[in-house]
C-alpha cells in the first residue's frame, strides 16, 4: 500500500505492507537514524515528532501516518547538537544510543512548555530510557539546555 506524509517537511510515498511499523519503513527507506531497541515500546529510542508530538516510531502503523508530519532528528539538526553538548557536559552521554529519541522529545518538551518544573520533565521524559547512565545527569542537561545555561 502507498503512504503519503510529509518527512523532515519533504513529501513523501513509501509502498508498504499493511502492517508495517514506522521505524521499519522509515529505516528500509534509509532513514537509519531511526534507532530501533527493544521494538515493543518500551525504551523510547525510535522515538519521532509527528505533527510535533513524540510518539514511538516502532508501535506505530505507517499506514496511521498518511498526511501527517513526521520529523526525524535529521529535521532538528541545530537543536540536536547543542542538546548533545548539554548531554556530555552532564556525562549523559556514553554509547549514545539512547540520544537521538532523547534530543527529539526534548525538542518536543521545549516547544510546549515554558518552564517546566522537575515532575513535569520527569514525566515528559518517562518513555525514553538510557542503560548507560541513571536519569540525575539527563536531568541536569534537560534543565540547563532549557535555561540555555
Ligand atoms: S524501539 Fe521503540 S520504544 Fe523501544
Ligand atoms: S547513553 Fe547508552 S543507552 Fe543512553
Amino acid at each position: 500500500m502507498l503512504v503519503t506524509f510529509y518527512l523532515n517537511d519533504v513529501e513523501v510515498t513509501y509502498n508498504v505492507r499493511p502492517g508495517e511499523y514506522l521505524a521499519e519503513s522509515l529505516r528500509n527507506h534509509g532513514v537509519k537514524s531511526v534507532k530501533v531497541g527493544c521494538n515493543e515500546s518500551t525504551c523510547g529510542s525510535c522515538t519521532l515528532l509527528v505533527d510535533g508530538k513524540p510518539m514511538m516510531s516502532c508501535s506505530l502503523l505507517t499506514a496511521s501516518i498518511e498526511g501527517k508530519h513526521i520529523i526525524t532528528i535529521e529535521g532538528i539538526q541545530e537543536e540536536a547538537a547543542k542538546i548533545s553538548t548539554y548531554f556530555a557536559k552532564q556525562g549523559a552521554d556514553q554509547c549514545g544510543f539512547c540520544n537521538v529519541g532523547f534530543a527529539l522529545v526534548i525538542y518536543a518538551l521545549k516547544k510546549e512548555y515554558k518552564d517546566p518544573t522537575t515532575e513535569e520533565i520527569k514525566n515528559y521524559i518517562v518513555g525514553n530510557l538510557c542503560r548507560c547512565s541513571g536519569l540525575q545527569s539527563h536531568l541536569k542537561a534537560i534543565k540547563a539546555y532549557l535555561k540555555g545555561e
